[in-house]
């Protein structure tokens, strides 16, 4: 059975690590077909804009993208292309797997975490921003609602159990911010009773910070609010090495965007020495949501054997190999 993605190439790095990543996808023999679509930089080039009419409708017929990192341009006038992508196709869930390989600069092993944050609402969203005449009050407002609350924990809960984890701790301040924060709270603990074979636990967002330096084995799944979970997703990309090995996922209701965490790289740009792992992983986790998750284990595990035997491994992960070579010794271990 074939199935067609959308897959934007990106900007910078984005054409180098997509091409090695389509070769290893290739290898798997997944049946995947692709419709290349434009955003970014190389869209305002070519089509003035940087999110083309054409890459949205791509990307709502295949109801799954991968995408390249994306240059914003830096200047008033430019929002975020990856907040425009989440708000037009309502993709309120970003996961963001944190899992230790070897061969990497980590400070921990055995780190396996997955923070699922909320990704449309909250502080993050700086709803309303506000700046009084004469510069001295900013303002903006922090909005949570039931129903997001309620669709990402359960979001949370539901992956739990695909995954078969065992825990979602709900990440809070709501000893603080008694509202926004409460009602969030107070949603996770309500649905988590739908739950009772994963267990479950709260904990507040300073205190979770702390435990994620001292003892992050005690996480299994983190479920927190948008704001939270920007920040500690990177706490948890950096217990495991940093955003070379950070993959994340977009998720709304028919949508779903994989990407790296990491952005456009202009600084090695064209250089053919960007590590392809972060959007690999990403396609790995794109192949679990394509009902295929045999084949996105064999990318995690031919990524794990080329880090452990240092066999042509990019510059980052203190190779001499380039993205090429690095591809290359991925697809010999995906064939084997
Ligand atoms: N998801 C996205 O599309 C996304 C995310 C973050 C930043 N961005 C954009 O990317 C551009 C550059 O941002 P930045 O410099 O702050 O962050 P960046 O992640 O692009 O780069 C930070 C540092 O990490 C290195 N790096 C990143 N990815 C790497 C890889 N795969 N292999 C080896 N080294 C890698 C870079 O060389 C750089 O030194 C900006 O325009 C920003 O808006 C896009």
């Amino acid at each position: 059975m074939s199935k067609t993605i959308a897959v934007i190439r990106g900007d910078g790095i984005g054409p180098e690590i997509m091409s090695a990543t389509l070769e290893v996808l290739d290898a798997l023999d997944c049946g995947l077909e692709y419709e290349f679509v434009e955003a970014g930089m190389v869209a305002l080039e070519k089509h003035g804009e940087l999110l083309p009419r054409a890459t949205l409708d791509a990307i709502a017929k295949h109801g799954v993208a991968l995408k390249g990192p994306l240059t914003t341009p830096i200047g008033k006038g430019f929002s975020s292309l990856n907040v425009a992508l989440r708000k037009h196709f309502d993709l309120y869930a970003n996961v963001r797997p944190a899992i230790s390989f070897p061969g990497t600069r980590a400070r921990y092993e055995n780190i396996d975490i997955i923070t699922v944050r909320e990704n449309t609402e909250g502080a993050y969203l700086s709803e309303g921003q506000t700046l009084s005449d004469d510069g001295e009050v900013a303002q903006s407002i922090v909005r949570n609602t039931r129903t997001g609350a309620s669709r990402i924990v359960r979001y949370a809960f539901e992956l739990a159990v695909a995954k078969g984890r065992k825990k979602v701790t709900a990440v809070h301040k709501a000893n603080i911010i008694k509202t926004a924060s409460g009602l969030f709270l107070d949603v996770a603990r309500e649905i988590a009773k739908e739950y009772p074979q994963i267990a479950f636990d709260e904990m507040i967002v300073d205190n979770t910070c702390m435990q994620l330096v001292m003892n992050p084995w005690q996480f299994d799944v983190i479920v927190t609010t948008n704001l939270f979970g920007d920040i500690l997703s990177d706490l948890c990309a950096g217990l495991v090495g940093g955003l070379g090995l950070a993959p994340g996922a977009n998720i709304g209701k028919g949508v779903a965007i994989f990407e790296a965490v990491h952005g456009s790289a202009p600084d090695i740009a064209g250089r053919n020495i960007a590590d392809p792992c972060a959007l690999l992983l990403a396609a790995a986790e794109m192949l679990d949501h394509l009902q295929m998750p045999e084949k996105g284990t064999r990318i995690r595990n031919a990524i794990r054997a080329t880090l452990e035997a240092r066999d042509r491994v990019t510059p980052d992960l203190g190779g001499s190999g380039t993205t090429a070579t690095f591809a290359d010794a991925l697809v010999e271990r995906v064939r084997a």
